[in-house]
C-alpha cells in the first residue's frame, strides 16, 4: 500500500468529470482502494475522491470505525466504500456547514448541502447501496461526490465572509489536515 500525492486546487485534473467503474471486484480496484485509505488516514481526512490522487474513477470512500479526538463531537459515519454513486435530495431544505477538503489545504468555508439525501451506488465488490442519510453523514456524501463531477467546496460557497483560513477561524484546532 502506498500514501499517494493528493491533487491540490488549481490541477485540471480535480475538474473533470470522472468516468464510471465498469469492472468490480479487481486486484486494481481493490489497490487503489488500499491506498486511497491510505492516503486519506495519513492525513486524517473524513472522505477521499479517487480524482483526488488523479485517478478519474466514480469512487469515493469516507467514514471512519473511531472518533476522531479533535472532533469528539462529529457524529461517526460508518466507514464506506461507494462507487458510481447517484444522490437524491429529499425535500428542499438545505443546511449550512462547515467544510475543509484535502485539496484545499488550510481553508474552511461555509457550505449550504441538501439536509437529507438517498444515495445509491456500489461498494467494491459490486453490491449495490441505497442509504437514506441527514446531517453530517449527507454532507460528507455531497462534498465527495461533487469531487466526481470536478466541483470543490469553495465553488459552492455563497457568503464569502465565511471563507478563510481554519487556523485563523478556528484557533483552537489550528493547522488542520483533515477533511
Ligand atoms: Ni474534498
Amino acid at each position: 500500500m502506498t500514501v499517494r500525492n493528493i491533487l491540490k486546487m488549481g490541477d485540471p485534473r480535480l475538474l473533470q468529470i470522472a468516468e464510471p467503474v465498469t469492472a468490480f471486484d479487481t486486484p486494481e480496484l481493490h489497490a487503489l482502494i488500499h491506498d486511497m485509505r491510505e492516503t486519506m488516514a495519513a492525513v486524517n481526512g473524513a472522505g477521499l475522491a479517487a480524482p483526488q490522487i488523479g485517478v478519474n474513477l466514480q469512487l469515493v470512500i469516507f467514514g471512519s470505525d473511531h472518533v476522531n479526538p479533535r472532533y469528539p463531537d462529529r457524529p461517526l459515519v460508518a466507514k464506506t466504500v461507494l462507487i458510481n454513486p447517484v444522490i437524491t435530495p429529499l425535500g428542499a431544505d438545505e443546511e449550512q456547514g462547515w467544510e475543509g477538503c484535502l485539496s484545499v489545504p488550510g481553508l474552511r468555508g461555509m457550505v449550504p448541502r441538501w439536509a437529507q439525501i438517498r444515495y445509491t451506488g456500489f461498494d467494491e465488490t459490486g453490491l449495490a447501496i441505497d442509504r437514506t442519510v441527514s446531517g453530517f453523514h449527507a454532507r460528507v456524501v455531497q462534498h465527495e461526490c461533487d469531487h466526481l463531477i470536478g466541483k470543490l467546496y469553495p465553488m459552492c460557497v455563497r457568503d464569502f465572509t465565511q471563507f478563510g483560513y481554519t487556523d485563523v477561524l478556528f484557533p483552537e484546532i489550528g493547522e488542520a489536515e483533515d477533511d
